[in-house]
């Protein structure tokens, strides 16, 4: 059975403007040889000039949202198409901030991930869970949940990841234990195997939450664990690349 790539893809979030795109090169210059891939997903308005930054170079390049219908009248969104249309080549959904931030759904989060596939971008859904949900016990039950609520059937057979990214390690500096952590990542595993076939044994299971150079090599070494969503470290080369060199 094929073992996934890692990918290890630095989410901005809402930062950076124009003079951050020579972080993004430093990025691209620093990689070298890796069997990782390297995604960075910048705000949507510098993706097009992040594409002309980085040319050349095999750093992918995604976004972090997408609206689910392909056009029409949402003032302020962005579909899946223009997302492509400016270069990115992947794109984050179901992020915590947004499930949270905005209210949407595991049915929401499918949507988008249609928007994704019908727009030729490969999608990296998150799944995670609350500080409260994992007191309660109810880590498991919660990401199995949201899997199989925000994967639709349609990705069979197409690339995607799915990152684990517990809410309450987000910023934080906090980390579940390595055990924990491959305890979720085993439940994402058998439930993809579960929806998707044997197949889904090469789908990417990344893991998000206060990654940093530091404890990059534990957690990417760690069982099932298929590469890393950085948020905070990506946004430095020199830290990214620090997590880059860990796989
Ligand atoms: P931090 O790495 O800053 O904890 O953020 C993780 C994250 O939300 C990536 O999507």
């Amino acid at each position: 059975m094929t073992s996934p790539r890692p990918l290890i893809a630095g989410n901005w979030k809402m930062n950076g403007l124009s003079p951050a795109l020579a972080e993004a090169r430093a990025v691209a210059d620093g990689v070298g040889v890796t069997t990782a891939r390297v995604a960075i997903c910048p705000p949507a308005i510098l993706i097009h000039r992040m594409v002309q930054a980085l040319a050349g170079s095999t750093v992918l390049i995604g976004g972090q949202d997408h609206h689910w219908d392909d056009a029409g009248a949402f003032t302020g969104d962005t579909s899946a198409a223009m997302l492509a249309d400016a270069g990115a080549q992947l794109v984050i959904l179901g992020h915590s901030e947004r499930r949270a931030g905005y209210r949407e759904s595991d049915d929401v989060v499918g949507r988008k991930v249609l928007a994704a596939l019908r727009a030729g971008l490969e999608p990296i859904v998150c799944v995670g869970e609350t500080l409260e949900q994992r007191q309660a016990g109810e880590a498991l039950n919660i990401v199995r949940s949201q899997v199989r609520g925000s994967l639709p059937d349609a990705l069979a057979g197409t690339a995607f990841s799915v990152a684990y990214e517990p809410v309450w390690a987000i910023g934080t500096g906090l980390t579940p234990t390595t055990p924990e952590i491959e305890e979720v990542h085993q439940a994402i595993r058998s439930t993809l195997i579960d929806m998707f076939g044997e197949a889904a044994r090469a789908v990417p299971i990344l893991y998000g939450g206060s990654v940093k150079p530091g404890n990059a090599a534990e957690i990417l070494h760690a069982s099932e664990v298929g590469g890393a969503l950085v948020g905070g470290a990506s946004l430095k080369a020199e830290d990214f690349l620090g997590i880059i060199r860990a796989v």
